[in-house]
């Protein structure tokens, strides 16, 4: 078990930035205020536009944090390309380009107006679900961010400004996943149920860091359940406020909430990506046939005229990585459906007992797999055998393993060699690691060499 260090700092280290840095109110364009927007058009704007809490960056800091790099990183940067530095930062902590004209912030951020160097990056949704997609390599909103180091990012800049944090919690174990769930958890447990800052934190039982994979937004189309065990139902736009917990005020926060109805709906319009390549058309076909009679009673049918049944698969059943489920404490989703996130429309949290059985459109963009990332290919999905134990991702977003159907890996023989860094220790994903069992899902095994290509090539099309 790593040890608990590094806390949500954002309160902190976003309070103490504002203090270094002129910090200005977004301003909102006629487009985001026209009566003719639509919803999904104003939430869009939301996303890229407004900050929903306090800045942690700005261009000036991401040129001074190559000051606290190991040596080998510092060596990248040349001294003759101004842009060097951006270039390396952006691989170092898994930024990638805006989609929209954002000052030179990266698409996991939102600039504050004005630009300028000094104007504030404040972090958004797309830290964990804004990413690049394989083979094309281009930005998108809601692909989840495979190159993610979030722990990597807060070390450096707490090293950097040298503040530390009031409580102790990791941000990631492994890059391209983060503890996101722990994280609400950290948050919510410092709020009084209208999410007024409390002065002692509540006790959420015995809870412990794991790691999650954020699922693509493109999913949400057809999910009535969120969450990698369908906890949250009905109207679920409170519930995806919890990251703005870094906001010190409660009574801000509630205020957002309109603006969060409409970022849901954005959220529910985006379409999965294409998969670029030729599909052997034959192959797929003969693959529907395998996927309709092993596979689609719990992840639907597509098409025309595609049912998604929305299946919460029993634990035991499923049988992949048990922790996200037990260690979403008790304690914690009694208060969660206390809180004001909790009493929203008519959903509640419940006591989940499995997992969801996702909808795979655009899975083929979606990988590693499973809600921890454990299992790097579509064929390892399938096969017990072509689950690597320890992996390291090669290359970059356009490296894609056509083959198999995913990223591109190395497979080891032992986990990261403990004198490393901790930036490259993360980047071996080590599935002994407590929440990051590959284990499971065995519903494919079974399948023969000739007909798991067939699946494989069928789930290109989705
Ligand atoms: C630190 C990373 C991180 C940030 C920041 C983040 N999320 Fe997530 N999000 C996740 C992870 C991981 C999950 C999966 C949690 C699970 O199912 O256990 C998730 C799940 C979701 C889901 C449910 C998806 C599904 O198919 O079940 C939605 C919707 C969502 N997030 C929206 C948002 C919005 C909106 C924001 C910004 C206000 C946000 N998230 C910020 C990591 C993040
Ligand atoms: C008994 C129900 C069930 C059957 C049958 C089943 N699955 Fe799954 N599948 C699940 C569940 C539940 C998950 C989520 C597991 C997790 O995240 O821990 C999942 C996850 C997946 C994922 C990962 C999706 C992602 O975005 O990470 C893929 C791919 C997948 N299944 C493909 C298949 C294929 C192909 C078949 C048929 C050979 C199949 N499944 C059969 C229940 C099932």
């Amino acid at each position: 078990m790593l040890p608990q260090r590094f806390l949500p700092k954002i309160l902190l280290i976003g309070s103490v930035l504002l203090a270094l840095i002129f910090f200005a109110a977004p301003t909102v364009s006629r487009r985001s205020t026209a009566t003719d927007a639509t919803p999904e058009e104003r939430g869009h704007y939301n996303l890229t536009h407004k900050s929903y809490g306090l800045p942690l960056l700005n261009r000036r800091l991401l040129e001074m944090l190559p000051k606290v790099w190991e040596p080998e990183w510092k060596a990248r940067i040349k001294a003759d390309d101004p842009d060097s530095v951006r270039k390396v930062a952006f691989e170092r902590y898994g930024f990638s380009e805006a989609t929209w004209d954002n000052q030179g912030a990266p698409l996991q951020f939102v600039a504050t107006a004005n630009g300028g160097p000094n104007a504030g990056w404040t972090q958004t949704c797309m830290l964990c679900h804004g990413g690049r997609v394989p083979i094309s390599g281009e930005s998108k909103i809601g692909m989840p961010n495979t190159e993610i180091d979030m722990q990597t990012l807060y070390e450096d800049v707490t090293k950097l400004t040298g503040l530390k944090g009031p409580f102790q919690l990791t941000f990631g174990m492994s890059r391209g996943r983060t503890n996101a769930f722990i994280f609400s958890l950290e948050l919510l447990r410092r709020r009084n149920e209208d999410l007024s800052a409390r002065k002692e934190p509540l006790p959420m039982g015995d809870y412990s860091d794991y790691d999650l994979d954020a699922p693509p937004w493109w999913y949400l189309k057809k999910k009535t359940a969120i969450y990698a065990d369908g906890g949250v139902k009905g109207d679920y736009s409170r519930a995806i406020m919890q990251f703005t917990m870094g906001e010190p005020n409660g009574e801000k926060i509630r205020g957002w909430e309109s603006d969060f109805k409409d970022i849901l709906a954005y959220l529910k319009s985006i379409e999965p990506p294409k998969y670029p390549l030729a599909i052997d058309q034959k192959l797929a076909g003969q693959g529907q046939q395998v996927f309709n009679k092993t596979c689609a009673g719990c992840h639907g049918t597509y098409g025309a005229e595609g049912k998604y049944p929305n299946k919460i698969v029993p634990l035991e059943v499923v049988g992949t990585d048990p922790l996200r489920l037990t260690k979403l404490t008790k304690e914690f989703r009694d208060y969660y459906k206390q809180t004001w996130f909790g009493r929203s429309g008519e959903h509640g949290y419940e006591y989940p007992t499995g997992y969801v059985a996702p909808p795979l459109v655009g899975v083929w963009a979606s990988a590693p797999y499973f809600h921890n990332g454990s299992v790097p290919t579509l064929y390892g999905v399938l096969s017990a055998e072509a689950r690597p134990k320890y992996f390291r991702r090669v290359g970059g977003a356009k490296e894609y393993d056509v083959k198999d159907g995913g990223l591109k890996i190395e497979a080891l023989n032992a986990p990261a060699a403990k004198d490393l860094s901790g930036e490259a220790r993360r980047r071996v994903v080590d599935t002994t690691l407590p929440g990051l069992g590959n284990q499971g899902h065995p519903f494919g095994f079974k399948l023969s060499e000739k007909e798991k290509r067939q699946v494989i090539e069928y789930l290109k099309t989705l």
